[in-house]
């Protein structure tokens, strides 16, 4: 690498990572839209009459859920190990807490999704098996009571999710068009470079 690209507008050393690397994307973008199938499927599979079709529709919500949570921890796994690209010099402190403490919320959420999912299914006591291949360890007892509170939390997590997507677009859309740094255009894909900071 070459001296101006480690450089930044203060003319100091740029810490070690200015991007997102593909992976880091990837991750993003693949959670992004596994997490909207699966809002949607919640929603159509919670409010559809008993039939087969409802239980396929379960079982594809079940199975699409387990493959977000991994992705969720590969994602955690990658972030906790790798330096996230900075912010822009001259964003205002409280922009920055706000910036981590939503990141940090939407992570729980996304956490607490499927776990809260998981639960409730362990506690009903019935048998599934993800994508019809893994049978889906118990991780509660077969307990009435249990699936009730935990299918309250999934519903809870679920609408506060929807509310922390909305401010999270609305914030990366208000960088992109009225603090017009580059911020949004670093997490598209395809580039890994920066030309401002
Ligand atoms: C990121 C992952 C997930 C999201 C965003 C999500 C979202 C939703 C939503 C919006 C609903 C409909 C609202 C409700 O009735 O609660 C729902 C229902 C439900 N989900 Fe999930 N879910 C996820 C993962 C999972 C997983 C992994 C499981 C099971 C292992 C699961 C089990 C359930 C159950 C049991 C219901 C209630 C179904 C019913 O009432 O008929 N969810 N989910
Ligand atoms: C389910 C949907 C989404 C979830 C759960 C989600 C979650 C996250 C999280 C947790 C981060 C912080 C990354 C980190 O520092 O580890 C992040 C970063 C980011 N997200 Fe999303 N995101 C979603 C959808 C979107 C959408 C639709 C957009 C664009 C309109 C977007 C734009 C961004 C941008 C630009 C960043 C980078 C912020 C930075 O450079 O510090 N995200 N996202």
């Amino acid at each position: 690498m070459h001296s101006h690209s480690l450089v930044n507008r203060t003319g100091l050393p740029a810490s070690s990572s200015q991007h997102w690397t593909a992976l880091a994307k990837w991750l993003h973008w693949m959670v992004a839209l596994l997490i909207a199938v699966q809002l949607v499927l919640g929603w159509v599979e919670a409010s559809w009459r008993q039939s087969p079709t409802k239980l396929g529709l379960f079982e594809w919500h079940m199975s699409t859920g387990a493959l977000v949570l991994l992705l969720v921890v590969l994602r955690l796994a990658w972030r906790l190990t790798h330096a996230a690209p900075s912010l822009p010099d001259d964003m205002p402190r409280w922009e920055r807490r706000a910036a981590f403490a939503s990141h940090f919320l939407l992570y729980v959420a996304m956490l607490a999704l499927p776990l809260s999912g998981w639960v409730a299914t362990s506690a009903s006591g019935e048998a599934f098996s993800i994508f019809r291949l893994v049978p889906l360890p118990a991780i509660a007892p077969v307990d009435r009571h249990l699936m009730n509170v935990a299918g309250t939390v999934h519903l809870v997590l679920g609408i506060l999710l929807i509310v922390l997507v909305a401010i999270h677009v609305a914030a990366a859309l208000r960088h992109h068009l009225i603090r017009r740094d580059n911020v949004l255009l670093r997490m598209l894909p395809g580039r890994t470079k920066t030309p401002r900071s």
